[in-house]
């Protein structure tokens, strides 16, 4: 069992969500929020730089940092391909410390919901809060509360090298008064018919609606400018697949 993603969700997260793999038009949206921020960016849950590369590549000075480390090497050797630099470190969203102050910190593809105590959430924004230059923005996006019964499924992938990665994907746990449930996954690396590997991954995750939300950053000591559904439309709109939150540090 592992928390984190290890090694197969690495993998999977890599072919299924390449570098500059746009999730529903988010890479078009936070690449425009960089360019507001107008100074260096941190990318909390940097994952395997689907989103960092392109940031990089479009001339931005991105931070980066995650608590798998295989997520992070992976990231660190796409920037090795493409001759990128970034400062990546292993930490906890929830408590890190660096040493510089941004102008920005984004978080896309509803990362912020992997954060499953509200405790860990008031923690997290406190990080952001205190890492961000006065008046910087914070930009985050939350997945709202699921309005259909989670459904099991499997996804099958053909690697380049020919190896095939399954991945069966079961709600484990569904606690709804908790804004809470968890996914059983289950990846398989194939070679023919033969499995060569094989991970476990309980993924918990937890909804906050946007009053919520909205509440958060406001008691965190962000103002929240704008809420936006699935990066086109402003306000929140039922049926939304993302909520987008941009708010600013109070100065
Ligand atoms: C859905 S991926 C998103 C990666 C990337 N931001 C993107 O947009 O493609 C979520 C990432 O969050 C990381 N993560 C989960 N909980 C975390 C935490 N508490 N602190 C830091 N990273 C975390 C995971 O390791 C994973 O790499």
């Amino acid at each position: 069992m592992n928390l984190d993603y290890g090694p197969l969700s690495t993998l999977f997260y890599d072919a299924s969500k390449p570098v500059g793999y746009s999730l529903n038009g988010d890479l078009a949206f936070y690449l425009k929020q960089a360019a507001q921020c107008g100074g260096r960016l941190l990318e909390p849950a940097v994952g395997t730089g689907r989103m960092l590369i392109p940031l990089l590549e479009a001339g931005f000075e991105v931070d980066g940092l995650d608590r798998s480390a295989d997520m992070l090497a992976r990231c660190r050797e796409h920037c090795q391909a493409r001759g990128l630099s970034a400062q990546l470190l292993q930490a906890d969203m929830a408590a890190f410390a660096l040493p510089l102050r941004y102008a920005g910190i984004l978080l896309p593809a509803g990362s912020f919901c992997l954060i499953t105590e509200l405790e860990q959430a008031r923690a997290a924004l406190a990080c952001f809060h205190h890492h961000l230059l006065p008046g910087g923005r914070l930009v985050l996006d939350i997945e709202p509360p699921p309005s259909t019964p989670w459904q099991p499924s499997s996804t099958r992938l053909t690697l380049a090298n020919g190896r095939t990665l399954t991945l069966d994907c079961s709600v484990a746990n569904f606690e709804p008064e908790q804004q809470r449930y968890e996914l059983a996954l289950h990846y398989r690396l194939m070679e023919g018919e033969q499995v060569v590997a094989e991970e476990q991954q309980p993924f918990p995750l937890r909804w906050y609606h946007a009053e919520q939300m909205q509440r958060l950053l406001e008691t965190s000591g962000f103002e929240v400018e704008s809420v936006l559904s699935d990066y086109r439309v402003s306000g929140v709109q039922s049926g939304a697949e993302m909520l987008t939150f941009i708010a600013r540090r109070k100065k």
